[in-house]
């Protein structure tokens, strides 16, 4: 079979050295390593709170008219409803219009090309209304869609390693989407065929696993002129826990701290934010969290003495929070990344904990002349 023009062997790999931590397993770490990790850990997050850069705030933008979609139902409604608030963060920053170009990496059947498309008006009722319902197929064709799209180069590029069946794009015209099935890791922005160069793009991404992020943000920022092509970035976070040391863009982030030895036991304390049987976050939501639990120090929730200390002993609400200031710092790393790329950054908790516990919505901007 014929590669992609876009394909290009591990194009976005950073080669970023993986640091040798030499740390042992965590579960079974002496006392002193434990203790120096969760002081450290607790001074980074309060200085990145006293520094104004960790707190967040609870964002969820009213749905658009036209993503309301009465067909919707079961689990689809807290899905849709994650892509709802996505799309409306993208309205509200002024990124919604078919001059862009809409870059979806790790895609999977599309779902935030489908919001995009209806919100865009280019095409009118969601694929998946009728998969939901156990339908046969899309229920709306291209010839519902306006004229006005006939000839234009493609406005989403959906970017994929899996094969898909049900795909948003198969609801509008099939010039107006672009689906590769490629590995990000190989995915060559700059030689994508048939979209405008000149279009200004978004990249718009929903739980696009752990180092795939990575990958992602790397893809976008390869060069200068990748970069500049970009006006936003939308990348709802998922799955901490399966960061990888070389691809992560944050390190330099957590090395400044003094937290880069300990990646992989931030990466294997995040999953703790929601794996701990029986406990949750003390708080209404994780801005709540941020602002009024997350300056109080492990110490004060845990008595056992510092030279008897292992992982077992720290209670399970204790382990929860742990794993919410690691995905915190892991948050706030890609956020230095985005930064350090020239966009301004902003994370917002875009759907309550109750529709997904991974509600972090990371937002770069690039900076508009005034
Ligand atoms: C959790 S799913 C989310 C799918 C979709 N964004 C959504 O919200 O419904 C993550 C998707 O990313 C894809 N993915 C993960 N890593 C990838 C990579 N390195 N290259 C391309 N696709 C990737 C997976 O195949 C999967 O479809």
């Amino acid at each position: 079979m014929e590669a992609h023009p876009a394909y290009v062997a591990d194009v976005n790999l950073p080669g970023l050295p993986a640091p040798d931590d030499g740390l042992p397993d965590l579960m079974a770490a002496p006392p002193d390593m434990i203790v120096a990790f969760l002081d450290a850990l607790d001074s980074v997050m309060v200085a990145e709170l006293d520094a104004g850069r960790a707190s967040l705030i609870y964002d969820e933008p009213e749905t658009l008219p036209s993503l309301v979609d009465d067909d919707i139902t079961g689990a689809q409604v807290k899905h849709v409803r994650q892509v709802a608030a996505i799309v409306g963060h993208v309205a509200r920053d002024g990124m919604l219009d078919t001059d862009h170009l809409y870059v979806e990496p790790g895609a999977g059947k599309g779902s935030l090309v489908d919001g995009l498309g209806r919100a865009l008006g280019v095409f009118s009722r969601s694929v998946f209304s009728k998969v939901s319902a156990g339908g046969a197929g899309p229920s709306t064709t291209s010839s519902d869609v306006g004229d006005e799209h006939a000839d234009r180069p493609p406005l989403f590029v959906l970017l994929e390693r899996e094969k898909r069946r049900w795909v948003a794009e198969r609801g509008m015209r099939r010039s107006l989407a672009l689906r590769v099935r490629i590995d990000i890791k190989d995915a060559d922005l700059a030689a994508l065929p048939d979209v405008d160069p000149t279009a200004p793009r978004v990249m718009v991404a929903k739980h696009l696993c752990g180092g795939a992020t990575d990958l992602a943000l790397y893809m976008a920022t390869r060069t200068e002129t990748l970069r500049d092509s970009f006006e936003a970035v939308y990348i709802a976070q998922c799955c901490y826990g399966k960061v990888s040391a070389d691809t992560f863009v944050g390190m330099p982030f957590l090395a400044q701290r003094g937290l880069a030895r300990y990646f992989s036991w931030i990466r294997r304390c995040s999953e703790w934010a929601i794996s701990i049987e029986g406990a949750s976050l003390d708080a209404p939501s994780l801005a709540d969290w941020l602002a009024s639990n997350a300056r109080t120090s492990w110490r004060a929730r845990c008595s056992v003495a510092d030279d008897h200390l292992t992982v077992d002993d720290l209670p399970a609400s204790l382990r929860v929070a742990i794993g919410y200031k690691a995905r915190t710092l892991i948050e706030l790393a890609r956020a230095w990344y985005l930064e350090s790329q020239g966009f301004i950054t902003r994370r917002v908790e875009y759907v309550p904990l109750c529709v997904t516990p991974q509600n972090v919505l990371l937002v770069g901007l690039r900076p508009r002349p005034t």
